[in-house]
Formats: C-alpha cells, structure tokens, sequence
C-alpha cells in the first residue's frame, strides 16, 4: 500500500502518517524528518537544507527527489510505505509518478488532511519535536509522559526552529502556491480522499482507517 498524506504544514500529516505506519506495518518517510536528522548530524545536505527551512521556504527539488527516490528504493519499502510532506510540489510529483510507472505501479491514496490556517498557527507553538526519531507531541493536545522527554526513545524534545510564528506564517503561505496544487493532481488521478484534520487525533486516524480498510 503506497499512501501520500497531504496537508498544511501542521496539519497533523506527522501523527497520522506515524498512526498509519504502525498499524498497516509500512514505513514511514518524512522529508522533513530525513532533513532534521542531517542538520542534527551536520551533514553538507543537511546545511544546504537549513538554508531554506529556516526561512519556511521548500528545499529544491533536485535535492529532494534525489533523497526521496533513495529512500524508496530501499528493501523496507517494497512492499509498500507512507510518505509524509513528499511531495510538495507538482514537479516533485511528476518524478514520482514516473519512478512509479516506470515500476508498473502507483500511488494507491492521497489523504488530504483539512486544518483551516487559524487553527495551525496555535498548534505549531505547541508542538514539540524528537530530533532523534521523529516523534511528535503538543504540551496541551498530545503531552508526552514527562516533560521534555520522548516517551519513545528518551530524548530531549525541542520547539523546531521553523516553528516560530512568523516563519509558519511563511510555510503557509508556500503551501497554499505551491503545494495544494496536487490537491487537484491526485483527484484527477482518482486517488485523493479528504479528511477533516481539526477533530482530536483519534477520530481523524478513525476515518483514515475507514478509507484505508
Ligand atoms: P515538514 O517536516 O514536512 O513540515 P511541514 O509540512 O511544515 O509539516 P509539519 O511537520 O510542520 O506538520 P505535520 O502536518 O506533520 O503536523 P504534526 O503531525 O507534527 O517540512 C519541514 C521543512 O522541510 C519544509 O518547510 C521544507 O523547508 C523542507 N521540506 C520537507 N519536505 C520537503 C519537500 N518535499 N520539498 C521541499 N522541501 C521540503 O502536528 C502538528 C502539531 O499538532 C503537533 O504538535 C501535534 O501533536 C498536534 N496535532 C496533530 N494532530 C492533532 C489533532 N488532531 N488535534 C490537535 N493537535 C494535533
Ligand atoms: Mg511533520
């Protein structure tokens, strides 16, 4: 099963992609969360991709197509995966779309998830991040068992550098040029399923479940 969440940044793609993966046993492949672990690790790719991101702005595609692609190709994905903010950009799902045919194959859903963007601003400062294997929680709506601690892998959870308020202000807006476009790329590919992304996390993975199977 190869699944494509879509959404605002903030959205809630992250939880329900992790959600996703561990029920249907596929795994999950975040660009953004293959950016952070190369900034921790003071990678060459993972200073090119600070530049951008600091500044809420979408890192190239050569770079990431290049990344994607890699990432696919590896054993654990063949039978399937679900990817998590790739891709962004009609470009980016045009490569893919052709890596796919190429395989004899498709993307089975796009699942839209729909946060209006008031409701974004006031997640992402609450948000705090596992730079180490990407978990996420909210101090209100998601709390982790102690604070500031993973509860999956024990380390230290942080405020992302691109969440302060004017930097989503920013992500926003390169969302809604540049990425809800595919909105209508996978309709008409018949493949995009729409949930309601403001109700509580649980309900939202309840109607990711009943599209799913
Ligand atoms: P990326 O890491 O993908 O960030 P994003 O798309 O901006 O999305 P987020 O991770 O911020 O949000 P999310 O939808 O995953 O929400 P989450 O589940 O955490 O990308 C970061 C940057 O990397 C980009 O800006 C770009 O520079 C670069 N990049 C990455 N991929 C790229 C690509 N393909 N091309 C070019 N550049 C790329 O939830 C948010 C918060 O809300 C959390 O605190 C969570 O606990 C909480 N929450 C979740 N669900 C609910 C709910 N139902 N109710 C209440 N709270 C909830
Ligand atoms: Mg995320």
């Amino acid at each position: 099963m190869k699944i494509i969440m879509l959404g605002a940044p903030g959205a809630g793609k992250g939880t329900q992609a992790k959600m996703i993966a561990d029920k249907y046993q596929v795994p999950h492949v975040s660009t953004g969360d293959i950016f952070r672990a190369n900034i921790k690790n003071g990678t060459e790719l993972g200073m090119e991709a600070k530049k951008y991101m600091d500044q809420g702005l979408l890192v190239p595609d050569e770079l990431t197509v290049k990344i994607l692609l890699d990432r696919v190709a590896q054993d654990d994905c063949k039978n399937g995966y679900v990817l998590d903010g790739f891709p962004r950009t009609i470009p980016q799902a045009e490569v893919l779309d052709k890596a796919l045919t190429e395989l004899g194959d498709k993307i089975d859903y796009a699942i839209n998830v729909d946060v209006p963007d008031e409701n974004i601003i006031k997640r992402m400062s609450g948000r705090r991040a596992c730079l180490s294997c990407g978990a996420t929680y909210h101090i209100e709506h998601i709390p982790p068992k102690k604070e500031g601690i993973c509860d999956r892998c024990g380390s230290e959870l942080v405020l992302r550098d691109d969440d302060k308020e004017e930097t989503v202000k920013n992500r926003l807006d390169v969302y809604h040029k540049q990425t809800q476009p595919l909105i209508d790329f996978y309709t008409e590919k018949g493949v995009l399923k729409e949930v309601d992304g403001t109700r509580s996390m649980e309900e939202v993975f309840q109607a990711i479940t009943e599209i799913l199977g």
